[in-house]
């Protein structure tokens, strides 16, 4: 019989970490064996198990003395914002890491309204100019230009070939217990404020959900728990471009539940979608769009489609998870609260 080829625990270095979904990070590294080194300004303990490192990354002299000799297979940097601060991690970290991981952004991408795909080769940080002379430490310039600072950021770690960089631009993280950012809670805060000033004179609240856009999953909640009624709009993911066939087909481990369900009733996948909105909680009604009179009566029976607790988990299941729902700060509404220092 063969051995079990074993699986060589490998030496991260995280750069901050302390905070959100950083700790994550580390808690899944160490759950796979990794041995974990975890480097900030000493505001609290990593989890048992890790190794702490406390040092200012800002300060190169501080960052290369705590550092001594160490060599790492990964750096995961979670807290690199300027091309200033690139800089001296690259100098500080050449011949250290077989691999360099940037926390980067979507926001290095100047295109979040655009209809047309982003590609990710939109944004080359090959052919990014960097400026290392502008007021990066200044919180109020670094905030207004929390794009750029990445941008440029991944440009200084790209200009030397040489060293092993990859940046994943991460997109808007919202939720948990700890979302310092406040965003997952805005728009919640505003429905009870409205509340409280207009009483029963409030009462239906009326945003985008769908199975594939489930971004106002805590204002359907609340409105559950006020007695709002809650209008889903484009709750079929638009008519041209339908949920149905979109994001949420994307999901390749759960392809079309809504189809299955549909084809086992006898009914079309809009219908099944609208009935398992209604389901969603007894004050929603959904607002889907038709120009057809048959896509009318086909939307309005969905009102008589009962779909059992077995059929409501697969379609919960198959719908984009809540936990990963994500969305462009700039495209729904106000800029998100930043953390401590400005950034999030
Ligand atoms: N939240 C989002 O929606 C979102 C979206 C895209 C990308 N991102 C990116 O995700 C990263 C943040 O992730 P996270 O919130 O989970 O953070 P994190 O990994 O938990 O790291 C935050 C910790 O880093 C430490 N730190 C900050 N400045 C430092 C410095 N100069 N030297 C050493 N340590 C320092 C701080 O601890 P001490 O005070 O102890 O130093 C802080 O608690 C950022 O790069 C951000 O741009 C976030």
């Amino acid at each position: 019989m063969r051995k079990a080829r074993e699986v060589k625990a490998r030496e991260v270095l995280v750069i901050g970490g302390s905070r959100y979904f950083g700790k994550r990070l580390i808690a899944r590294l160490l759950a796979a064996g990794d041995r974990v080194t975890v480097l900030n300004r000493g505001s609290s303990a990593p989890p048992p198990g890790a190794v702490h490192l406390v040092a200012d990354r800002d300060d190169e002299k501080s960052l290369t003395a705590v550092l001594g000799s160490r060599t790492f297979d990964a750096v995961v940097d979670q807290v690199c914002y300027t091309p200033r601060q690139a800089s001296i991690a690259r100098r500080v970290f050449a011949g250290r890491t077989r691999r360099y991981v940037l926390t980067s952004t979507v926001e290095v991408y100047e295109y979040e309204d655009s209809i047309a795909p982003v590609r990710e080769t939109d944004v080359d940080p090959a052919a990014v100019p960097v400026d290392l002379e502008l007021p990066w430490e200044e919180t109020e310039f670094l905030d207004t230009h929390y794009g750029e600072g990445k941008r440029q950021a991944e440009a200084v770690f790209a200009a030397d070939p040489g060293f092993p960089f990859t940046a994943v631009r991460v997109a808007h993280v919202l939720g948990g217990d700890d979302d310092f950012t406040g965003r997952a809670e805005h728009y919640a805060s505003r429905i009870r404020a409205a509340h409280r000033v207009l009483g029963d004179r409030l009462v239906s609240v009326q945003n985008r959900y769908s199975p594939a856009v489930r971004d106002s999953e805590a204002e359907l909640r609340l409105c559950a728990e006020l007695g709002l009624a809650f209008l889903p709009w484009s709750p079929l993911g638009g008519i041209s471009r339908s949920s149905l066939d979109g994001p949420s087909q994307v999901a390749d481990a759960r392809p079309g539940a809504f189809r299955a369900v549909a084809r086992a009733h006898g009914v079309s996948p809009q219908r099944v979608a609208l009935a398992w909105l209604l389901a969603r909680s007894p004050g929603v009604i959904p607002i889907p769009g038709a120009s057809r009179p048959e896509t009318i009566r086909d939307s309005a029976a969905a009102a008589d489609l009962v779909l059992d607790a077995q059929e409501l988990e697969l379609l919960n299941d198959a719908a984009v998870p809540v936990e990963t729902v994500c969305r462009s700060a700039r495209r729904s509404g106000p800029r998100p609260r930043r953390g401590p220092g400005g950034r999030a």
